[in-house]
């Protein structure tokens, strides 16, 4: 185990195992018992065919009886007692540390999960704690008995004869060796085949979620072809796997003959010359298979403790992570806010090679409603993430009413934020809650108003159930434009100061739109917005307008300034907007 590994598992044990160490006591204890009745039968047969048969005392073969059957028992109670106690100790280690790690992962920020790919967390959370589960509830309590069980058996053996004993022992490397060779090779092809069914199975994901994409480039005989392509390697794999592990066992099969023929030739010529008498040379022989088991285990003790704390170590890893956005120690707790927000020669890159904000200023006052403008990807969705500190600017500085966003507390902050985010995510589970995420103890009536004010209060109305009907995988299917909505009424619940509506209206029709802004118009006295959009009607009604190009502010003011200007604006206007505005103008015609 290299260095760090070993303190990893010893900060495990003590944070994780430490609390729990007056049942690993008791754990210990009864796997020497356990042990320990394993332990007599070849002696008691010893007994029986030396002492008790040839005396022809009947009345003792009940004592063997008993001797037996009280052996078994005992051993079995003492299993059940055992695997209690381990399963119990391993249980509530394991959902401390799974909940531990879910808790820190919440704790860090974004950035995080931005360079992570889901798979990688999921991974750590269900099969490395998984792994340490096994290691506590099965692995630990093997190696201790195996250990046990080998110097016993062994010592025993030597006792009975030394010399059959040594002669025993010798076919122990090649049956170690047999193993090693071929578990290392199992193994190889096992993580093969694992990964193989990973990739199966998130192709398989995505090609029956993205089936509609198959389906609309007509690629159906392809996809076929390529997952037949994968299913055959995978086939190949076990192959591989099943012709490995059948040659380990008969080759382990061969050689645990070979020991048992060898004692019993061997042993034999000693019991001919009297030097052992039958019931020992039965004994021994029945012990001789108490061995390989333990041996196998023991000798590949090695790469179960690597791949433990390798596991260990992962899980450590993300432990350790400390969130890069951290709340300062006398951080501000802010109830009541204005609403004014000021960017101050803001810069910002998500990696420190990149830069996507140059040199940011801009102020707005409280209760403005503020456009942003721009090409995809000039940083219009990076620029309003500062605002509730998903990302720390990497110069100058965000004030909200005069005071430095770092110095206030996160939850404080982004209490007074609500965000629509550009790509709308609406968890499993009832309409209802969905809203309610925003804000878990609303009323009834304001989860309506704020539906109300979404513009899909009557859609929900429409629906059987109403708002509590189930959305996602299994339920309600819901539009583009729908989700968008609910996604609106979750923020507006929470009745924010600052609201944030990034791209959010783009697949409402221009009437629902409308009705949007005349609702957010009537709201907007109360809070600061900034709406990211593409639709001019949006745009022109804001009180301020910013264009934002590769990462600056090339222009900003009034629509009617921003025309005068004649600059990118104007030219997006014309281009864009104009074709917008006459089909509209078409429209009022038309009526
Ligand atoms: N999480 C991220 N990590 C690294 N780079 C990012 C991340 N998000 C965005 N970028 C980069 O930052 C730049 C600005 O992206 P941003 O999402 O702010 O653009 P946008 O103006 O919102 O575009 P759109 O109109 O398409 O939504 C892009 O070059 C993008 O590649
Ligand atoms: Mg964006």
């Amino acid at each position: 185990m290299p260095r760090h590994s070993t303190k990893n598992f010893v900060r495990l044990v003590n944070i994780f195992v430490k609390p729990y160490w007056a049942r690993i006591l008791l754990a210990t204890g009864l796997m020497f018992l356990l042990t320990a009745s394993t332990i007599p039968l070849p002696l008691i047969i010893k007994y029986l065919v030396d002492d008790v048969l040839p005396s022809h005392r009947k009345e003792l073969l009940l004592v063997v009886f008993g001797m037996v059957f009280g052996a078994a028992l005992l051993g079995r109670l003492v299993y059940l007692a055992l695997r209690y106690v381990i399963i119990y100790t391993g249980e509530k280690v394991i959902f401390q540390i799974r909940s531990q790690f879910y808790r820190h992962l919440q704790r860090l920020s974004l950035s995080y999960f931005d360079h992570k790919q889901t798979g990688e967390i999921m991974s750590r959370v269900i099969n490395d704690v998984y792994i340490i589960q096994h290691m506590l509830e099965s692995g630990f309590i093997t190696i201790l008995t195996d250990l046990l069980t080998l110097v016993i058996v062994i010592g025993i053996m030597f006792h009975f004869n030394w010399r059959l004993a040594l002669i025993t022992i010798t076919v122990l490397p090649l049956y170690a060796a047999n193993h090693e060779v071929f578990v290392r090779r199992i193994r190889r092809t096992g993580r093969a085949i694992r990964r193989k069914i990973e990739e199966i199975v998130g192709s398989l994901e995505e090609r029956i979620s993205g089936v509609k994409v198959v389906k609309s480039f007509a690629k159906e005989e392809y996809e076929s072809k390529s997952f037949i392509e994968k299913l055959k390697e995978n086939y190949r794999l076990n192959m591989r796997l099943g012709i490995l592990s059948s040659s380990l066992s008969s080759i382990a099969g061969v050689l645990s003959g070979f020991g048992a023929a060898l004692v019993l030739w061997y042993g034999g010529r000693l019991v001919l010359e009297g030097v052992m008498t039958v019931g020992s040379l039965l004994a021994f022989y029945s012990y001789t298979s108490y061995v390989y088991g333990p041996l196998v285990r023991l000798v590949q003790i090695n790469a179960t403790i690597q791949w433990v704390s390798a596991a260990i170590d992962r899980i450590f890893e993300t432990l350790d992570l400390q969130p890069t956005i951290k709340d300062m120690p006398n951080a501000l707790e802010l109830d009541k806010i204005q609403g004014e927000i000021r960017f101050e020669k803001v810069s910002f890159g998500y990696t420190p090679d990149t830069t996507v904000l140059h040199e940011i200023d801009l102020e707005v006052k409280p209760g403005m409603v503020v456009a942003i403008v721009g090409p995809s990807g000039a940083g219009k969705t990076t620029l309003i993430s500062l605002i509730p500190r998903f990302y720390d600017v990497t110069s100058g500085t965000i004030t909200i009413d005069g005071v430095d966003i770092r110095r206030i507390k996160q939850a404080s902050l982004r209490k007074h934020i609500g965000i629509v985010p550009q790509e709308t995510i609406l968890f499993s589970g009832t309409i209802r809650e969905n809203i309610l995420y925003g804000r878990r103890k609303a009323t009834e009536e304001e989860i309506i108003a704020a539906a109300k004010a979404a513009n899909i209060h009557n859609f929900i109305s429409s629906l059987p159930d109403g708002y509590d009907s189930i959305i996602g995988e299994k339920g309600t299917k819901l539009s583009v434009g729908q989700k968008q909505r609910i996604s609106i009424a979750r923020a507006l619940l929470t009745n924010p100061k600052i609201l944030i509506l990034d791209d959010c209206t783009s697949a409402l029709d221009s009437k629902t739109e409308a009705q949007l802004q005349e609702t957010l118009r009537t709201l907007r006295k109360s809070r600061t917005t900034f709406v990211i959009a593409h639709r001019l009607s949006t745009i022109m009604d804001a009180d301020l307008i910013v264009v934002l190009n590769e990462g600056r502010i090339i222009e900003r003011g009034t629509h009617e300034e921003l025309l005068d200007q004649k600059g990118f604006y104007s030219r997006l206007y014309y281009q864009q907007f104009k074709a917008e505005l006459e089909s509209e103008k078409g429209n009022v015609r038309t009526k």
